[in-house]
């Protein structure tokens, strides 16, 4: 199993720019958004299982998925993803695909989970 670690670069510039002592969790970026660990164990406990704990599409489930999910990671599928766009996704589904909508995990845990996919392209390649 891969190791999954928090973004450390994000992590120390937050801390120095925010002077806080080593240790303290970086707040995440939407105000309103679950902690980036609340989020990894989400991702981890909903969408792993299509996306793959890592975000590269190769959860267990992809073979018998009729679209595949794409590879978070890829420079390609993460052009012009913006957060909003991101939310959108997460909260309503994506119809015609096996992309379920997360609606009743509530917007605090959905703005969550749109920042780890995109810390996932950052964090691990
Ligand atoms: C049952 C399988 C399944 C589960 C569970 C699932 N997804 Fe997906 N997801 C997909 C598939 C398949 C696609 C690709 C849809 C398409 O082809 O447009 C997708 C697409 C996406 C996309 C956007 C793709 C794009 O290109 O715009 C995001 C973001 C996403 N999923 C996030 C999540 C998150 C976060 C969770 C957990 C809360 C989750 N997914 C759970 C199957 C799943």
């Amino acid at each position: 199993m891969p190791m999954l670690r928090r973004p450390t670069t994000t992590a120390i510039a937050l801390l120095v720019l925010s002077g806080c002592e080593p240790g303290v969790t970086p707040a995440p970026s939407a105000a309103n958004a679950a902690s980036p660990a609340q989020s990894a164990a989400l991702f981890l406990e909903h969408c792993a299982i299509c996306h793959g704990e890592i975000g590269d599409g190769h959860g267990p489930r992809r073979g018998s998925l009729f679209r595949k999910p794409p590879d978070f990671r890829d420079l390609g599928w993460r052009a012009g993803k913006t957060l909003p766009e991101l939310r959108a996704i997460i909260r309503d589904g994506r119809r015609g695909t096996d992309m379920p909508p997360w609606r009743t995990l509530g917007e605090p845990a959905i703005a969550g989970l749109a920042e780890h996919v995109l810390w996932l392209g950052e964090a691990l390649r």
